[in-house]
């Protein structure tokens, strides 16, 4: 075991439904940076992710697609493996909720429940949200019968079930939030979960279904299935080998340091998982964080509504380093934010381009010019040189406590904040003043020492969050092995060797135009979402408003027929109007038509469409028209009614 200790943080498990977006990647490089810092800084670590495969939901998705639930989980899980992968997430363990040996664990856990009297069988009466996999009392709903978590409509589900005795846990519960503060944080969750959920009372928690079967048997009773947030939760210690005979790791990792969770789960894992554990009588998690959403233009993020962002795009364009800098410093961990291109790129160009890069690639090319592109030796005390070496070497403790409250933002602005005081420095100091007298190069020869000893602490500053920056920086500082490259290392200045010889390289974070990146960006986003829905950008349900009912001898009023325009042409005197000319059987009539903004006249012609051919005649500015052609519009988009094959003109439409 490491001297420090062990370190085990874990990422929920994702459900394999969709493809994962920037608010899962949010989540996932939060604890990635944290394993990173805690392997860095001389832990044994074990960073958990995995998936959630059971449920009905899933099994829904399934049966739609055509697949089997284990085909279709099979095919997203790799897909989520594969972002990971190119995220260069560092996990340990990747849990699936179909391994058999988390199922026996389950099951094995279901069962000692059962045993001691924790879980008993009922029936179930109550408010069911497919979506969310949860049950809720009518109290719970919201005004028009909503899920509280999701908003999604909730219907009224009874079935026999099995249910754990969570409301015994209640007491033990608020006791243990009192002792123990950082089992949810921030503070205003865990006052949310004490207001809503903890002292108006907990009810017994339904842990089985029988209304589908794609889950983890009741070991006792096969018609049933675990409830999969029991079975997911449990994941945290199955991992470990709790459940099975081998439970060294467990023994090991567990209490977990931290689990790191999105502000809608915060409620499983505080109460619910705690209770478990309770029950179980094994210890609890030493934290639970409960981060906010990223949000796009103050919305939800979803697919339906073309509102969302995919991480590949802008790793392939900008680099991970830059979207988990992105992540980690625009947001504050705890709340929600707004997502746009605008705010990434600028984000990018004011810290990356302008601060960091900069920074290093002027201090670079520096050296290379007055000394040949070798560090030299400070020999000269200069008037700034005392504070820069104070500041420079007093981030790492202020950002070792952001990251371990995980205020990720704060630990950065603690590094950012050195870079642009280094960045000062070089205004302060002149070096291109002091290199035009040979008389300075003393105190030339400490600026650039200083320059160079600064970078290198920045460097390993900032390698848990942005490991290939720092591998680029070191790289083009000539810093070599493992000497002055440790977290401890960032307290000291002087650990760069004199005499290092630098090589610049290329610009670590290009300058953006910002413009053009927000319009190529859009771009790119929009083929992105088009190319993962097979070609079709998905179309938000539209809200119909239905109008009075009518009966079949008012529809039999209606004379629709079939007609072709031989013949379109320009209003002339408006805009948005197109003067018609339909055969219909043996006659021709004229019809004026505001379709002009969406259709070119000559385009029309020889198309088949549907006339209300019984319309009054009307004169539409000046021109007579006799009858209306169907067309589906809303307020971008209009598309003439058309028939899928030819028939002859006339022909009755009913
Ligand atoms: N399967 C459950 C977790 C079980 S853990 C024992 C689940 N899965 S999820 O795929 O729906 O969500 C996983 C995580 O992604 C949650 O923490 C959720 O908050 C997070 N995010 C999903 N969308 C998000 C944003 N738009 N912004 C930030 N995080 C969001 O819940």
């Amino acid at each position: 075991m490491s001297k420090k200790g062990t370190y085990y943080v874990t990422t929920p498990i994702y459900y394999p439904s969709a493809k994962l977006h920037i608010g899962h990647t949010y989540t996932t490089v939060a604890a990635d940076v944290l394993a990173r810092f805690k392997r860095f800084t001389g832990y044994d670590v074990k960073f958990l992710t995995g998936t959630d495969e059971h449920g009905e939901k899933i099994q829904k998705a399934a049966q739609e697609k055509g697949v089997t639930p284990q085909q279709h989980v099979d095919e997203i899980v790799s897909d989520i493996k594969e972002i990971w992968k190119s995220m260069e997430i560092s996990y340990d363990v990747f849990l699936r909720t179909t391994g058999e040996d988390h199922k026996k664990a389950v099951q094995n856990i279901f069962q000692k429940l059962y045993d001691q009297g924790d879980i008993y069988k009922s029936s179930y009466e109550g408010w069911y949200c497919t979506p969310c996999e949860s049950f809720w009392t009518e109290t719970q709903l919201k005004e028009d019968k909503g899920c509280p978590d999701c908003g999604r409509p909730a219907h009224l589900a009874k079935e026999e079930a099995y249910f754990f005795k969570l409301s015994q846990y209640q007491d033990r519960l608020i006791q243990y939030f009192e002792d123990h503060p950082e089992i949810c944080y921030p503070e205003s969750r865990k006052n949310e979960m004490l207001s809503n959920f903890l002292r108006p009372g907990l009810e017994d928690l339904c842990v089985s279904r029988t209304s589908f079967d794609w889950g983890i048997q009741v070991p006792f009773d096969p018609k049933h299935v675990i409830y999969v947030w029991f079975d997911a939760v449990c994941n945290y210690i199955t991992t470990l080998g709790y459940g099975s005979d081998n439970k060294e790791e467990y023994d090991k990792y567990w209490p977990a340091n931290v689990h790191i969770v999105g502000k809608e789960i915060v409620r499983f894992h505080t109460i619910i998982w705690p209770a478990i554990l309770m029950a179980l009588g094994e210890p609890l998690p030493k934290m639970v964080y409960g981060h906010g959403w990223i949000l796009f233009g103050s919305d939800k993020m979803s697919k339906s509504k073309g509102n969302i962002v995919y991480p590949e795009p802008l790793i392939e364009r900008y680099g991970i380093d830059a979207l988990k800098y992105f992540l980690l410093r625009e947001f504050t961990f705890g709340h929600d934010g707004n997502y746009t291109n605008r705010v990434f790129l600028n984000r990018l160009n004011s810290d990356l381009s302008n601060d960091l890069g900069n920074l290093v690639s002027r201090s670079i090319a520096m050296i290379e010019k007055y000394n040949d592109g070798i560090v030299p030796e400070a020999k000269a005390e200069g008037e700034f040189d005392q504070n820069l070496r104070e500041v420079v070497t007093s981030a790492a403790e202020k950002v070792e406590e952001a990251i371990d409250k995980l205020q990720f933002h704060d630990g950065l602005e603690g590094i950012w904040k050195i870079i642009r005081r280094v960045n000062k420095y070089i205004d302060e100091t002149t070096p291109w003043i002091l290199a035009k007298d040979e008389e300075n190069k003393a105190t030339l020869d400490t600026v650039m020492y200083n320059l160079a000893d600064s970078i290198r602490i920045i460097s390993v500053l900032i390698k848990p969050f942005m490991e290939a920056t720092t591998k680029k920086i070191w790289t083009q500082l000539g810093a070599e092995g493992e000497v002055g490259l440790q977290w401890k290392d960032t307290m000291e200045f002087g650990k760069l060797p004199a005499g290092t010889k630098v090589k610049k390289g290329e610009a670590l974070f290009p300058r953006l135009d910002v413009e053009k990146e927000v319009e190529a960006l859009e771009k790119i986003n929009e083929e992105y979402l088009q190319q993962i829905n097979g070609g079709k950008k998905e179309e938000e349900a539209i809200e119909i408003e239905p109008k009075e009912e009518i009966t079949i001898d008012d529809f039999s009023k209606l004379e629709l027929r079939a007609v072709e325009i031989i013949k379109a042409e320009k209003h002339p005197k408006a805009d948005r109007l197109l003067v018609l000319q339909v055969q219909v059987g043996q006659e021709v009539r004229q019809v004026v038509s505001g379709i002009a903004e969406h259709y070119k006249p000559e385009d029309l012609v020889g198309k088949t469409v549907i006339l209300v051919a019984n319309l009054k005649p009307v004169k539409l500015r000046g021109v007579e028209s006799r009858g209306m052609i169907l067309a589906a519009a809303n307020d971008e988009k209009l598309v003439l009614g058309t028939l899928d094959e030819k028939i002859p003109t006339g022909t009755l439409i009913s």
